[in-house]
């Protein structure tokens, strides 16, 4: 007998007694013989240093025992597959006891928000641009027409990086607006969502933080009423179930713009709608005007096209900005700032099933 033959025979006697009492001991065998180091493996390699008139017949005596080997692991798993169900079975186990229940995880309010605009403004045609949360002087004002005194940088408290001055806490999401410009040219269809930052005190009312999202729209022949169209698709794809006279079937939610000024848009103009919770007849929340606003929009200013070698000649876009905070506020009523970034999980996990 050769030296090959008296191993597969010691092996086989070695595996017929094996006997495994749990899925670990198979997988112990598994490895041992059918594992990429195994012995089936190992015997297998041998058969290159086999003289040529023996070859055939020791690769018949292999396969045959790589057979068996497999074989005997089938049988192992299917015996241990038994006794762990007939253990079950002899446990005294009541399965009809309830679970412990498991606390499922929810996205933020403000994330569901997030993603429903940029949901709607996919449908049409907005793609999502993001830019970072420190950002320069010039993406967060020059850029947008604000030069370096400009009164109008006062309207936003900005929180300044003291390493350089040049550098800052995004204050607008507009900056972003800045930052794709200088990129790509017309057309740009797009919205950019991200937190932005001013120095303010926190209150019910204020944050030191909190989220917008920006639109930009630059193409030939964009007009005011592309704005309007926008806005309004907007409104409606995002406030259309909650107007108590839309589900009464007396009309939708309606919209006004206010003229407005913002340096980056000219014409500018800030959007309200009628107020989701009254209706428009006058409630706390829309301070009994019956009115809400919602955002500052216009059409992109000519300087800020000729900033990024934009020919204000051929092309004319429109911009909004909006906070997402006060969506959400007019969505699930959060009347004070503060619980979206208190981890409460007793306010968190009333969005488990608004996901
Ligand atoms: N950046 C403005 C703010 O933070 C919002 C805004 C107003 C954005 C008008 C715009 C716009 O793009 O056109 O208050």
């Amino acid at each position: 007998m050769s030296m090959l033959s008296q191993q597969i025979e010691t092996h086989k006697t070695a595996i017929q007694s094996y006997t495994a009492n749990d899925v670990a001991a198979v997988e112990q065998f598994r490895i041992a013989y059918l594992g990429t180091k195994g012995i089936v493996k190992q015997l297998l390699a041998s058969l290159k240093d086999i003289p040529a008139e023996q070859k055939k017949e020791m690769g018949q005596l292999l396969n045959a025992f790589k057979q068996f080997v497999e074989e005997k692991y089938e049988a192992l798993q299917s015996a241990t597959i038994k006794t762990t169900t007939s253990k079950i079975k002899n446990e005294s186990i009541d399965w009809t006891l309830p679970g412990d229940s498991m606390y499922v995880g929810s996205s933020h309010p403000l994330s569901i928000i997030r993603n429903q605009i940029i949901s709607i403004f996919n449908k049409l045609g907005f793609a999502v641009a993001e830019g970072p949360e420190i950002e320069d002087d010039w993406h967060n004002f020059t850029a947008l027409n604000l030069p370096e005194n400009h009164p109008a940088r006062d309207m936003q408290d900005t929180f300044y990086i003291s390493q350089n001055p040049d550098w800052l806490l995004r204050t607008h999401t507009s900056s972003v607006q800045a930052r794709v410009m200088e990129q790509q040219q017309p057309p740009i269809r797009i919205i950019c969502p991200g937190r932005v930052y001013r120095n303010e005190t926190i209150s019910a009312r204020a944050h030191c933080f909190f989220h917008q999202v920006e639109g930009l729209y630059i193409d030939e022949n964009v007009s005011f009423a592309d704005l309007k169209q926008t806005l309004y698709f907007f409104v409606q794809e995002m406030f259309g179930d909650l107007s108590p006279a839309l589900s009464k079937g007396e009309g939708e939610v309606k919209v006004r713009f206010r003229p407005s000024y913002f340096p980056f848009t000219e014409p500018s103009a800030e959007m309200d709608i009628s107020c989701t919770v009254c209706s428009g007849k006058g409630c706390s929340l829309c301070k009994h005007t019956g009115w809400v606003e919602i955002l500052g929009c216009g059409m992109v200013h000519p300087n800020m096209l000729s900033n990024f070698n934009i020919d204000p000649e051929k092309y004319t876009g429109f911009a909004f900005g909006m906070g997402v905070e006060r969506i959400c506020q007019l969505k699930y009523q959060i009347n004070d700032l503060r619980l979206y970034a208190q981890n409460d999980v007793r306010f968190l996990k009333q969005f488990t099933s608004a996901i």
